[in-house]
């Protein structure tokens, strides 16, 4: 329920229909849950059930004792009060601009085409750039990102100098051009506007510095500020790399593809590289073939796309490729498997520039939200997390089959592997299921469920592992997995090794479809659960996990061990979490993508102890945006937050129908950490 109504691009709910036919219900339970949770409930909003039953992570997953993941910094655990909030809640806001806490100051940054390579053509305030302008400009709608201090490679973790690296989702195409899409009286659409919308998506990477009086800048000439958009070279890497289903007229042994799109959040890699994840892909592509094949039903692929890419009037090949309707004699003769080439995470490497953007596909397709690496130590797997923003879709754990030795560690250690889908039990414990053609347990599942309908669809198999993960969402359906409500961003806390996920709302859940994990029907508001993994191993199987916060209006109660841990006030209601970081110092940043209705108004970041549960409310953005996007510094003295469509007249004012997205780099006034 994202709220993009400022977009008629971005409709909801055809933007992320529900695609889960499969009708998974993890527990046979529900009715006896629900009707024990319903005398614990006040005021309409949800308690948590699994505390309720007497659960919560008191002693659990404490003392990771190891390496932070995230570029740089290792953090302080010594002083349980390291991660205290020291600031003053704000209020909620309606203002057209950003409001921080007393004592912070709030600047906008990148904005929307600000020139970044090549020539650094001048962005236009009428929206007048060409698409080859776009190719060297900060594209739009700015999502997750990361800061790689620029010695990194070093080992340093330099605070003033670095490569800020960020997503551009999508884009709102009223404001991206003069007058918005255009079309020729054929009903073709002008080549360059194509380019340019093309080139707004994807990944910019940004050299930035701050000089002596504190000032961040672009570094003019520098070789690292590069763009990355839907139409830049890529290899298709790990299990799926050249299976037949992937064979295009572009790539017709199924190895490479073009571009990234509609890249939402990401991860930074132990080893400093840049995942972005690829979301609501199936909307860029359309298939009017009577029957769609299930890698292209069970993602909501329609007879007709977003922007109207494949109409572009020179017919060229890389804008045609967006029909992926069959109509050569096999699949290396046109494009019918273009979009089996998107829904991966695609691997940048920033600090160096001429690479290839690499997907990964052992990762899983769907429609990933972003990643979260796990702290790595040497000589055990690398274990990540993902999660795919849908209604009733799942979260899921890779685990890398080799192991991590920082002096050799790359992408490769993501290309063998296995992947895993989360099942939370009523209990409160939880089991990772296996989509392995290796695990006796999942290839029995697949052979019972042969000849059945799974869904709408008639189940007839997987040719091998790459056809797993090519339908991974089928292959979970398969397993067991857990629905949830719609799984966005994850963390896990640098000090006790926890996982956290945002389940951001889903108003579609009903009564007979609520589990311990996602106890809500018609959840409009969201939470956020989190876990353990057993014995502190990223790479178990089981975990135990409990809901650290149901998010919703004043009075909203989470409930842990019978007590009320959070009772929502002023200073903190929120709701749709959305974007999830923990900072070097283990303070969690929860950002919004909801309503802006009364009583929440425009969306916001708040920050929390995970200790404590102290909520505060540190950042409310501009009218009409989503917050979402935030990383600091290693010495956490700069933050940099993401505003994404914002309305008119922000960040600068007088832009009438070209509002920019922006970045947001917030400081403490005296100099000191953010947050504490
Ligand atoms: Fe792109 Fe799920 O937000
Ligand atoms: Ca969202
Ligand atoms: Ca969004
Ligand atoms: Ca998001």
């Amino acid at each position: 329920m994202a709220k993009h109504n400022l977009d008629p691009n971005y409709l909801d709910p055809d933007y992320e229909p529900v695609v889960n036919h499969s009708g998974n219900k993890a527990f046979q339970e529900v009715l006896a849950a629900r009707m024990q949770r319903r005398t614990l409930m006040k005021g309409g909003v949800g308690a948590a059930l699994a505390s309720i039953m007497g659960l919560g992570l008191a002693g659990c997953g404490s003392d990771s004792n190891s390496n932070n993941t995230n570029a740089g910094t290792p953090p302080d655990a010594d002083n349980a009060s390291a991660t205290d909030l020291g600031f003053t809640a704000i209020a909620v806001s309606t203002a057209n601009k950003v409001i921080v806490p007393e004592g912070y100051s709030a600047k906008a940054f990148l904005p929307w085409g600000t020139p970044i390579t090549g020539s650094y053509p001048a962005f236009r305030a009428d929206a007048s750039n060409s698409g080859a302008d776009q190719e060297q400009q900060v594209g739009m709608h700015h999502d997750g990102m990361h800061f790689f201090p620029i010695d990194f490679k070093a080992g340093g973790n330099r605070s003033d100098e670095g490569l800020l690296v960020m997503n551009h989702e999508y884009i709102n195409q009223a404001a991206l051009h003069p007058d918005g899409p255009t079309y020729n009286s054929n009903g073709m659409r002008p080549t360059d506007e194509v380019r340019k919308e093309v080139a707004a998506h994807g990944v910019s990477v940004v050299h930035i510095k701050q000089d002596s009086a504190g000032t961040w800048d672009i570094v003019f000439g520098s070789p690292f500020n590069r763009r990355v958009t839907g139409n830049t070279d890529m290899d298709i890497r790990g299990p799926v790399r050249g299976y037949q289903k992937l064979a295009t007229r572009f790539s017709n042994n199924g190895t490479q593809t073009r571009g990234t799109l509609n890249n939402c959040s990401m991860g930074p890699t132990p080893w400093g590289t840049y995942l972005a994840a690829e979301e609501n892909w199936h909307g860029y592509f359309a298939n009017s073939a009577q029957m769609q094949p299930r890698e292209q039903t069970r993602h909501g692929v329609g007879s007709s796309t977003r922007y109207d890419w494949e109409l572009a009037d020179g017919g060229d090949d890389q804008y045609v490729r967006f029909n992926i309707t069959p109509t050569g004699g096999s699949g290396a003769d046109d494009y019918r498997n273009e979009a089996n080439t998107f829904g991966y995470m695609v691997e940048i490497d920033p600090f160096t520039p001429e690479s290839k953007p690499q997907k990964r596909t052992a990762l899983g397709r769907f429609g990933h939200e972003g990643v979260i690496f796990a702290p790595v130590e040497e000589g055990k797997p690398v274990v990540c997390y993902s999660g795919d923003d849908s209604r009733f879709e799942y979260i899921y754990k890779f685990v890398s089959s080799r192991p991590y030795y920082a002096a050799t560690a790359s992408g490769y250690l993501l290309d063998e592997g296995t992947l895993y889908v989360a099942r939370y039990n009523e209990d409160g414990s939880g089991d990772w299921l296996s989509l392995s053609l290796d695990d006796p347990d999942f290839v029995s599942r697949v052979e019972a469920a042969q000849g059945s309908s799974v869904g709408d669809v008639l189940f007839e198999g997987f040719e091998n592992q790459a056809d797993i993960l090519l339908n991974t969402r089928l292959a979970a359906d398969i397993a067991g997995a857990t629905p949830m409500d719609r799984p966005e961003w994850g963390a896990v806390d640098p000090n006790t090794g926890e996982v956290y996920f945002t389940l951001t709302n889903n108003s579609q859940r009903t009564e007979g479809q609520v589990d311990a994990a996602n106890p809500n029907a018609e959840n409009r508001t969201g939470h956020i659960i989190r876990w353990s993994e057993s014995e502190n191993d990223y790479a178990a199987t089981a975990f135990q996990w409990d809901i650290f916060v149901f998010a919703g209006e004043q009075g909203t109660e989470t409930v842990a061990d019978g007590a009320v841990v959070v009772s929502l006030t002023d200073d903190n209601i929120f709701n749709s979490p959305d974007g999830l970081w923990f900072d070097y110092n283990g303070r969690l940043w929860i950002q919004t993508d909801g309503s802006d209705a009364p009583p929440y108004q425009n969306n916001m970041m708040l920050a929390a102890n995970p200790e404590t549960r102290d909520i505060r409310r540190f950042f409310v953005g501009p009218q009409g945006c989503e917050v979402t996007g935030v990383v600091t510094t290693p010495d956490v003295t700069t933050m940099f937050v993401n505003i994404q469509h914002p309305a008119k007249d922000w960040p600068f004012g007088n832009e009438g129908d070209h509002p920019r997205d922006a970045t947001v780099i917030v400081t403490r006034d005296d100099n000191g950490v953010i947050g504490a």
